[in-house]
C-alpha cells in the first residue's frame, strides 16, 4: 500500500473512504471540522447518534455513491483522557483490514486530527501509518490463493487543509513505512517454517538485505566457525544435519565508517527442539520462531537502512538448529566458548545462551561498540514470570535501561526490568568447567541473563531482551495475525534513531 499526501483542503480531497477517529461520547464531526466541507451529509447522518466512540467500534457510513468521498468510516479510541498512541496504531490496523474486505482501493485520513490529541501530531501519523500496514500483513506465501482473497487497499492518503505538507509529515509517514517493512519481514522470517528457513538460508536472507540496501554481509559456516574456536555455537547445531552460521550484517553510512557502532545480536535458532534434552510436543511447532531475535534484529536493519540513518549499526546473528542426533551436544559435555572460557552443558534445551556467549565476544572482539543489545527468546521462565505481552529487560546501566523501555513505550514494545542479581552466579559454578551455562529452574530468566553477562566486558554497554512469549501471538489481534508479531523490532529501530 503506497503512502500518500493531498493538500489543499477538503474541496480537493478524493478517495473511497475517509477515516475518522472519535472519542466516547463524543460527535465524530467534532474531532474533524473538516468532515464538514469534505462530507457535508455526514454530519447529519442520522446513524452518526449509534456510534459511541468505544475503543476499536467501527461504523461505517455511507453518502452518494458519485460523491468525491462517498463513505466515512468512523473508528473509536475509548474515553478522551486515556488515549494514547497505542489506540491509533490498533484503530487504523483495523480500519485498513475493513477497508481490504470492503474491496476499498483507497483510504483518506484528515491529518488535522491529530493535532487534537495529546502525544504529537507527528508521531501519532507515524503510529497510524505503521499501524494501517501492520493490519494488513499476512502470510501468505506457502498456500494457494484462494477466491476470496481480497487486495489490499492500493492507497492510504494523508490530507491536509494546508496548501503544502507541514513540516515533519513527509519524514514521519516515511518513517512508520519503514518501521512496517521492518516489522513485516521480521514477522515473514518467524512464520517461514524451519524446513525452509534453515540457517543456511537465514544467512541468504540477511545477504539479500544487505545487497538490496548496499551493507556488507558476512556468513561464517561450520569450518569457519571451527577455525575461530566458536565451539559453544558449534555444539548448539551439532545434532543438525543443517550447519550453523554466524551472521554480521554492517550498515556503515558514508562519514560514519569509524563511529563506534550499535551492535544488535539476535538468537537465531531456525528451530530449537530441545536436542537430547527434547521438548514435549505440545506447541513445539512454535520454536520455529526461535530465531525472532536474529530476526527482528534484521528487520530494524532494514528500516535503518531505509531511513538513511546517520551512523553505524551491526547486526551479529548466532544461528543454529538445536536437535537430537548421533552426534549432538549432551548434558554433561564441556567445550571452550571463543572466550576461552570452558562451560558445562547441562540441559541441550538452554542451548540459546551457548549461541549468544559467543556472539557476545565476536562482537567485542571486532568492535568497540557504542552499546550491545541482544535479543533472544531465550527463557520459558521470562513468558512465566512476566506473560505473553511484557518482555524481560536486563542490565546494569540505568541509562541504557530507561531508553529502552522508553522507546518501547513509544512504539508497544513493553518492558518489565529484571535484576541481574549477583548473588545467583553462584548458580553457575560447574564443578569441570569455568562455569555452568544454568541454574535452577527457580529464577530462570535471571539466571540465563547472568549467564550472558559472564561474557561482557567490563565498562561495555549492554542490555538484554527475553522476548520468550511476547514474540508470538496465539490469538488474532488487529496489528497482528497469529504467529510472529516482529516484537522488538521497532525497539531497535528507536534505539538506532536515537542517541544510544
Ligand atoms: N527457546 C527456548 C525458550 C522459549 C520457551 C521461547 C517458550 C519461547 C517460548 C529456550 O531455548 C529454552 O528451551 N529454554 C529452556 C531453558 C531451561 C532448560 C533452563 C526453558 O526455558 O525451559
Ligand atoms: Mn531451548
Ligand atoms: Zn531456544
Amino acid at each position: 500500500m503506497d503512502i500518500r499526501f493531498q493538500t489543499g483542503g477538503p474541496a480537493a480531497w478524493k478517495a473511497p473512504v475517509m477515516l475518522v477517529f472519535a472519542c466516547k461520547g463524543e460527535n465524530p464531526a467534532d474531532n474533524c471540522p473538516e468532515i464538514a466541507d469534505a462530507a457535508p451529509w455526514f454530519t447529519i447522518a442520522p446513524g452518526v447518534r449509534d456510534f459511541s466512540g468505544d475503543k476499536l467500534e467501527q461504523a461505517l457510513f455511507h453518502g452518494h455513491p458519485d460523491l468525491a468521498l462517498p463513505r466515512v468510516l468512523a473508528l473509536g479510541l475509548g474515553p478522551r483522557e486515556s488515549v494514547t498512541p497505542d489506540i491509533f496504531r490498533r484503530a487504523a490496523a483495523a480500519a485498513l483490514a475493513r477497508c481490504r474486505t470492503l474491496g476499498l482501493e483507497g483510504v483518506l485520513l484528515p491529518a488535522g486530527q491529530f493535532a487534537r490529541f495529546p502525544g504529537g501530531p507527528t508521531r501519532l501519523a507515524e503510529e497510524t501509518v505503521c499501524g494501517a500496514l501492520l493490519g494488513l500483513y499476512r502470510f501468505t506465501r506457502l498456500r494457494t490463493p484462494k477466491e476470496d482473497d481480497k487486495p489490499d487497499p492500493r492507497r492510504l492518503t494523508l490530507g491536509f487543509t494546508e496548501n503544502s505538507v507541514p513540516d515533519g509529515f513527509h519524514a514521519a509517514a516515511r518513517r512508520g513505512e519503514h518501521a512496517a517493512v521492518g516489522v513485516a519481514l521480521a514477522r515473514d522470517l518467524a512464520n517461514t517454517p524451519p524446513n525452509i528457513l534453515t540457517p543456511a538460508a537465514l544467512g541468504e536472507a540477511a545477504e539479500e538485505l544487505a545487497r538490496r540496501h548496499g551493507m556488507a554481509c558476512t556468513l561464517l559456516d561450520r569450518a569457519a566457525l571451527a577455525e575461530l574456536g566458536c565451539n559453544a555455537l558449534l555444539a548448539v547445531g551439532r545434532g543438525s544435519a543443517r550447519e550453523p552460521r554466524l551472521i554480521v550484517v554492517e550498515y556503515a553510512p558514508r562519514g560514519h565508517e569509524e563511529d563506534k557502532p550499535l551492535i544488535f545480536i539476535g538468537k537465531g535458532l531456525t528451530f530449537d527442539s530441545g536436542g537430547i534434552c527434547i521438548k514435549p510436543p505440545q506447541n513445539m511447532h512454535t520454536m520455529k520462531s526461535d530465531m525472532a531475535g536474529a530476526a527482528a534484529v534484521l528487520g530494524a536493519l532494514e528500516a535503518v537502512a531505509l531511513d538513511d540513518l546517520p551512523r553505524r549499526v551491526i547486526a551479529v546473528l548466532p544461528c543454529a538448529e538445536n536437535m537430537p542426533d548421533g552426534d549432538a551436544m549432551r548434558p554433561g559435555d564441556v567445550v571452550t566458548s571463543l572466550a576461552g572460557k570452558t562451560v558445562e552443558i547441562l540441559n541441550t534445551d538452554a542451548e540459546g545462551r551457548l549461541a549468544l556467549c559467543d556472539a557476545l565476544t565476536y562482537a567485542q572482539r571486532n568492535w568497540t561498540p557504542a552499546a550491545v543489545v541482544d535479543i533472544a527468546t531465550l527463557t520459558g521462565a521470562c513468558a512465566v514470570a512476566l506473560g505473553q505481552e511484557v518482555a524481560g529487560l536486563f542490565t546494569d546501566d540505568d541509562a541504557l535501561a530507561e531508553r529502552i523501555a522508553a522507546a518501547g513505550r513509544v512504539v508497544g514494545d513493553n518492558y518489565w526490568r529484571l535484576p541481574l542479581w549477583e548473588p545467583y552466579q553462584e548458580h553457575l559454578k560447574s564443578e569441570v568447567a569455568d562455569i555452568s551455562h544454568m541454574g535452577p529452574r527457580e529464577g530462570g530468566a535471571i539466571n540465563a541473563a547472568l549467564f550472558l553477562k559472564n561474557f561482557v566486558e567490563p565498562g561495555v554497554r549492554w542490555a538484554h531482551l527475553d522476548i520468550a512469549g511476547t514474540d508470538w501471538a496465539f490469538k488474532k489481534t488487529p496489528l497482528s495475525p497469529v504467529g510472529a508479531v516482529g516484537f522488538g523490532v521497532r525497539t531497535l529501530i528507536e534505539l538506532a534513531r536515537g542517541g544510544v
